[in-house]
């Protein structure tokens, strides 16, 4: 009998994933300004969509990313020795693939442990991942960063990564209860790296999130069409415009939909018609910057201490070593 190298196991915090986008978008288009969670993009198309925004010439975020994995898996994998490398907000896996191949150069590692929101473009990694480092043990984990990391099984000396500035996506608050349930899987000896954007000229950070192909315009209109499909709402997709703003104060871009005219829109999946007035702007994500003090101040008050901190030459990335404290 063979052993199947890759198990799924799916969790909700016990509700399915339309009561929660039932209550997001009842919620968030009920809220001044309106504002709908990053969550929502990533159906199999927004997947798909923020791969290839990773592509784009102007998003600096995955090359420089890469290139820091590059010169420093092997240092990393060498100090860590992981049995399981657990990844938060996986996606595609990419780059982890750089890490996975050094821990298994140097050390013991049987496992990978992907948890995201997205089934599709998780159970297409994994099936390369299997074919890619055979006796590599996939065990992959659908949920919700909040209320689903405690579901996360334990299979090892553990390296926890979050790469691509995902940390970026959350305001302060929901930071800190991410990072307290991420210190909460750490055990002595364990891990966490963390791929973190930092504050920059602005108008970097503009190009990166305003394309001129406008395939991030075309990702951020895509979470109309989940709501479309799932809510069978009839939002236009062409009377909402991609905007994304700086805020130095915050630190943080933050990317709206603006509707081009006044429109209803009935959303029958949530019992609702909702006025967007001209020029009505609605947020769907934050993207915060950070800089070495407030990443270590982060870290500090969750319970974790910086171990290394690697950038690219043009100090645009950093990747963030860090363990229990
Ligand atoms: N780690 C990859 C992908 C980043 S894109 C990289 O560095 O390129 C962000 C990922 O987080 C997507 O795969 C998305 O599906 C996932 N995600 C977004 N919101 C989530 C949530 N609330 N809970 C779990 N995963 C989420
Ligand atoms: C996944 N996340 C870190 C990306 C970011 O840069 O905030 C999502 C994204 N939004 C627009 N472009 C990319």
């Amino acid at each position: 009998m063979t052993v199947t190298p890759i198990t799924v196991q799916v969790h909700s915090s016990g509700r399915s994933s339309r009561v929660v986008l039932v209550e997001d978008v009842r919620r968030g288009l009920s809220k001044r300004p309106k504002e709908l969670p990053p969550r929502w993009f990533y159906d199999e198309r927004g997947s798909q969509l923020f791969e290839e925004i990773t592509r784009l010439p102007e998003y600096y975020l995955t090359r420089a990313e890469t290139e820091i994995l590059a010169r420093c898996a092997r240092d990393i994998a060498c100090r860590m020795q992981p049995e399981a490398i657990v990844e938060l907000g996986a996606g595609s896996s990419t780059k982890t693939r750089m890490l996975i191949d050094a821990a298994r150069q140097s050390g013991m590692l049987s496992r990978f442990v992907p948890f995201d929101v997205s089934p599709e473009i998780v159970e297409r990694s994994a099936r390369e991942l299997v074919a890619e480092f055979p006796g590599l043990g996939v065990h992959a984990v659908i949920g919700d960063f909040a209320g689903d990391l405690q579901q996360i099984p334990r299979l090892g000396r553990q390296l926890v990564v979050f790469l691509g500035s995902t940390i970026g996506n959350f305001d302060d608050q929901e930071r800190a209860a991410f990072l307290a349930a991420v210190r909460s899987l750490l055990a002595p000896g364990d891990g966490f790296l963390l791929g973190v954007d930092l504050v920059k000229d602005p108008a970097e950070l503009i190009a990166a999130y305003d394309d001129a192909a406008g395939v991030t315009a075309g990702f951020n209109r895509n979470m109309l069409a989940v709501i479309n499909r799932e809510l069978s709402a009839d939002f236009d997709l062409g009377a909402f415009e991609h905007v994304a703003l700086y805020d130095p104060e915050l630190h943080r871009i933050e990317m709206h939909l603006r509707s081009t005219r006044d429109q209803w829109v009935t959303i029958p999946g949530v019992g609702m018609r909702v006025l967007f007035q001209q020029g009505e702007l609605m947020r769907t994500e934050i993207s915060a910057k950070f800089t070495r003090p407030m990443v270590e101040a982060f870290l500090h008050d969750a319970g974790m201490g910086l171990a290394a901190w690697y950038t690219d030459p043009e100090e645009r990335f950093a990747l963030v070593s860090a363990v229990p404290a």
